[in-house]
């Protein structure tokens, strides 16, 4: 097995004519990491896929891959394995020689070719289906068969745009768990391209949340989902209860944020705050405490939904606003519909902006 390899992006940009895809982006991604790139539709990340593959050229930066710059080097000399949604395999041709097409390529000679289809068969558990017609694989066989074509050729980078998109939700954590497995096998430097943030959590070392052809984020899973630098990745990751209102007054890591019709809401200050501006507090729907006794915020619960392992508790505040509480389904639900509710004020986040500014800024899917 070869080492494995870091991929940089230095200042990486892109326009489709007055389309901006990516503005000037930094993006380190070590060697053996699994990162993931998750954000909505249209918010660059396949743009950035396709220019670390060669597929299309950026407009400006330099791609350097082990520290060389491969910015000018065609897709096909740069050591690259990809995996697309829709397969993309050739119809035609047998599982064997569909997965032995990098090989082929390659002028590899027969013997070797066989060995290696044999052995990457068996790597994604598809042992005896060489012989198969593409047509007579399920969609998760199919989709394995592209894995093999990719790891073949024993890429120095693996590259994946919404692999899994186009299965069912049960096949598709079943292949998730094997990508991880294989990833933890071979140690490939993988860059994975998801909208599904549960799919994100599940797989990745690191995340970069994408939007409007920006990393608006980048960090472990633990790290955006509990300091999340803004509200759009707030939102974009888990659930979330926010609360919109001018910052009231700042005094280092605490914000004091004034809530229009509820009060004072007090928390963790994230960067770009001042005095006097928007803002929202985040408060996780695993951090609101409802009380039947009635101490806390008084609240009016409206609707609780049995999830098996949780209950989802959906709440009125006296301004108004809805608010999901979860907890564990054991401990029940409030009896009484008047409650009090409440949080411990480390586990809220004061964000800069409101979700209002963040829908009104997104692109139309
Ligand atoms: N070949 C192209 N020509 C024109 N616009 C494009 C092209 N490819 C992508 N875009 C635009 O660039 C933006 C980013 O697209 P893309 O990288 O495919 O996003 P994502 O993969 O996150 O959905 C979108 O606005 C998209 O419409
Ligand atoms: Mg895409």
């Amino acid at each position: 097995m070869t080492a494995a390899l870091s991929v940089a992006f230095r200042a990486i940009a892109k326009s489709f004519g007055i389309i901006e895809a990516l503005r000037p982006t930094d993006l380190d991604v070590a060697a053996g990491e699994f990162l993931t790139l998750l954000g909505p539709s249209g918010s660059g990340k396949t743009t950035l896929l396709n220019i670390a593959a060669g597929y299309i050229p950026p407009s400006g930066g330099r791609v350097l891959i082990g520290g060389r710059d491969v910015t000018d080097l065609p897709a096909r000399r740069r050591n690259i394995g990809m995996v697309f949604q829709n397969y993309a395999l050739f119809p035609h041709l047998s599982v064997a020689d569909n997965i032995a097409y990098g090989l082929s390529a390659r002028g590899r000679p027969a013997d070797e070719i066989k060995r290696r289809v044999g052995d990457t068969l068996a790597l994604v558990r598809l042992e005896g289906y060489g012989g198969r017609a593409i047509r007579e694989l399920s969609g998760g066989q199919q989709q394995r068969v592209a894995l093999a074509r990719a790891l073949i050729i024993e890429p120095d980078v693996l590259l994946m745009d919404e692999p899994l998109g186009a299965l069912d939700r049960q096949l598709r954590k079943h292949v998730q768990l094997e990508i991880r497995r294989l990833h933890r096998e071979l140690g490939r430097t993988t860059i994975y391209v998801t909208h599904d943030q549960e799919e994100a959590l599940v797989m990745s070392d690191r995340i970069g949340v994408m939007r409007e052809g920006r990393i608006a984020q980048l960090g472990t899973a633990r790290e955006l989902y509990e300091r999340p630098a803004d509200v759009f990745v707030a939102s974009f990751l888990g659930e979330s209860n926010l609360l919109e209102g001018r910052v009231e007054a700042l005094d280092g890591a605490r914000a004091r944020l004034v809530v229009p019709l509820l009060g004072a809401v007090d928390g963790i200050a994230a960067a770009g705050l001042s005095v006097g501006a928007e803002a929202s507090a985040l408060v996780r729907p695993e951090d609101v405490v409802v009380d039947g006794a009635g101490a806390g915020w008084p609240a009016q619960v409206e609707e609780v939904v049995y999830l098996g392992d949780l209950v989802a508790i959906r709440i009125r505040l006296a301004n108004g606003q809805e608010f999901w509480c979860r907890r564990l389904a054991r401990l029940g639900a409030p009896e009484d519909a008047k409650v009090g509710v409440g949080w411990a004020a480390d586990r809220v986040r004061v964000l800069p902006g409101t979700g209002t500014a963040a829908r009104a800024a997104e692109p139309p899917e």
